[in-house]
């Protein structure tokens, strides 16, 4: 073995050694070529360990004499050893801070801003409408039993009224074997989960998320929101139910606007209705409009008074009260007042669309 071939020390062999080692330290640029440095001199067969392990082979005397000197140096290139270091790694501080300088002239990026969807949007217009006239804001579950999508409402099973409502069915075992549940078709069966949670007087409106089993189109999609409007009390007629939605007309269109009444049916309301608003593009004249199609009037929602069925089923006392309730969609709101041609563009997640509102 090297070590124990070596020659005995010496003072000048030590010296020796110490000069040219450090001699090749300042040489050294980086850390991994000092790191190897290390390993040669100061490692465990390092020149100068090997030199502490010959000493064994000396008298005592020149042992002590010569052992001095050898610490002496290893402490010598140890301290030298960790200046190299730190001077290396501040000229690599340097050098990168001058290189690769932040350049703080760059303009900045710029943040991008988020904003509302426009259902959102649409939907909180409508409903702070109705807040403004007394009513309460609620929501309900998305994932329905068919007790209260249509039972509740007056459409029984096998009732043709069914056929109206496209419906996607949920794959689940109710555990009384009676009821199949389903992605709501519409916002009215929060009437019944209202009525029959509270006394009147009822005033709410119920925005959310309902689902169809259809076919999209530029005026269908099979998920899209609704606003459900309910209001029950002693004394309210079909008088309170056109003031509320007329009202409600002038908030969203302006104060100029029309409205008027047909007949329409929907199972939980007689009379039924359909109310339209006078259409504000063309103020009603109808000649070539494309947002009325010529027509001078523009559909807006359903509404009607409640069905003494509807009542009945909560327990309510149908000579004392009376109800009127309305559901409209504020996608087709926000087509009409923004002159939107699709309804797909609503969901379809393009920036490009979304963007304008
Ligand atoms: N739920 C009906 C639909 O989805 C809309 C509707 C019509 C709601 C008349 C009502 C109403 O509350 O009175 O087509």
């Amino acid at each position: 073995m090297t070590e124990s071939s070596a020659q005995p020390p010496t003072a000048e062999s030590i010296e020796a050694i110490t000069i040219s080692a450090s001699a090749e330290l300042d040489r050294l640029e980086n850390l991994e070529a000092v790191d190897q440095w290390r390993v040669s001199y100061l490692g465990r067969r390092g020149m100068l360990t090997t030199v502490l392990r010959g000493l064994s082979s000396l008298e005592v005397e020149e042992r002590r004499t010569v052992g001095a000197l050898a610490n002496q140096a290893k402490n010598t290139l140890e301290e030298r050893l960790e200046e190299r270091v730190r001077q290396i790694n501040e000229a690599t501080l340097t050098r990168s801070a001058n290189q690769d300088r932040l350049d703080v002239t760059l303009p900045g990026r710029p943040a991008l801003e988020g904003r509302l969807h426009p259902t959102t949007q649409i939907v909180r217009e409508i409903c702070s409408a109705f807040v403004a006239m007394g009513f309460g804001v609620v929501e309900g579950p998305e994932v329905e039993w068919d007790h209260y999508n249509f039972e509740m409402l007056n459409i029984p099973k096998g009732h043709p009224a069914r056929d109206m409502w496209n419906t996607l069915w949920v794959d689940y075992e109710d555990p009384t074997g009676e009821q199949a549940m389903l992605l709501r078709t519409h916002t009215s069966p929060m009437q019944a989960r209202v009525m029959e949670n509270r006394e009147p007087p009822i005033r709410v409106v119920v925005p959310g998320k309902c689902y169809r089993y259809e076919a999209t189109d530029a005026t269908h999609e099979w998920h899209f929101y609704q606003v459900e409007g309910l209001a029950v009390g002693e004394g309210i007629t079909f008088a309170d139910l056109k003031g509320t939605l007329y009202e409600f007309a002038r908030r969203m269109f302006g104060e100029e606007r029309q409205i008027r009444f047909r007949c329409d049916y929907f199972p939980f309301v007689e009379p039924g209705v359909d109310m339209s608003i006078d259409c504000f593009a063309c103020e009603g004249d109808g000649n070539g409009c494309r947002i009325c199609r010529d027509s001078g009037w523009i559909e807006i929602m359903g509404a009607g008074m409640i069905h003494p069925k509807v009542l009945e089923g909560v327990g309510y006392d149908t000579e004392r009260y009376t109800g009127f309730a309305f559901g409209m969609g504020p996608e087709r709101i926000a087509m009409l007042k923004y002159g939107i041609d699709d309804i797909r563009h609503f969901y379809s997640n393009d920036l490009r669309f979304l963007r304008q509102f």
